[in-house]
């Protein structure tokens, strides 16, 4: 039996009946069509993909999609691109909304806190290091809070 759902994605609101059993990031993808959102390792060690959409209803979530505004990158984006934070870029999507986290708690983050919140993101190319630069190239750019 499906279940209703509602969500908030990127601004706008989201309705649908789902199958309980049906994942976050597959109604993110499939449903909705916004498939910048990942699956990581797909053997649940990374916790991507552990979360039931029903689990979300009601939610205010933001995506990939979200970041850029008015065709202008966000600055976490821009610092990816500064800082050649990616290689092949599958893991970048995560690792922006990631740094987006940590920028929320830590405005200027040590570079020991950005490794330390990385931790839950797999990136099978970069060695990590241009993101570590990307996210503090990011820090230095963020508009201030009002
Ligand atoms: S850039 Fe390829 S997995 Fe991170």
């Amino acid at each position: 039996m499906n279940v209703p759902v509602t969500m908030t994605i990127n601004g706008q609101k989201y309705s649908h009946e789902v199958e309980p059993r049906l994942l976050l990031v597959h109604y993110i993808r499939e449903v909705v069509g916004l498939t910048g959102t990942h699956v990581g390792c797909d053997t649940s060690q990374c916790g991507a993909c552990t979360m039931f959409t029903v689990q979300a209803d009601g939610a205010k979530i933001t995506t990939i999609e979200g970041m850029a505004k008015n065709g202008e990158l966000h600055p976490i984006q821009q610092g990816f691109w500064e800082k050649h934070g990616l290689q092949c870029g599958f893991c970048t999507p995560g690792m922006i909304m990631t740094a987006a986290q940590i920028l929320e708690r830590h405005p200027k983050p040590t570079e020991e806190q950005i490794r330390h919140q990385l931790e839950g993101n797999l990136c099978r190319c970069t060695g990590y290091h241009n993101i570590v630069k990307a996210i503090q190239w990011a820090a230095e750019h963020m508009p201030a809070k009002k």
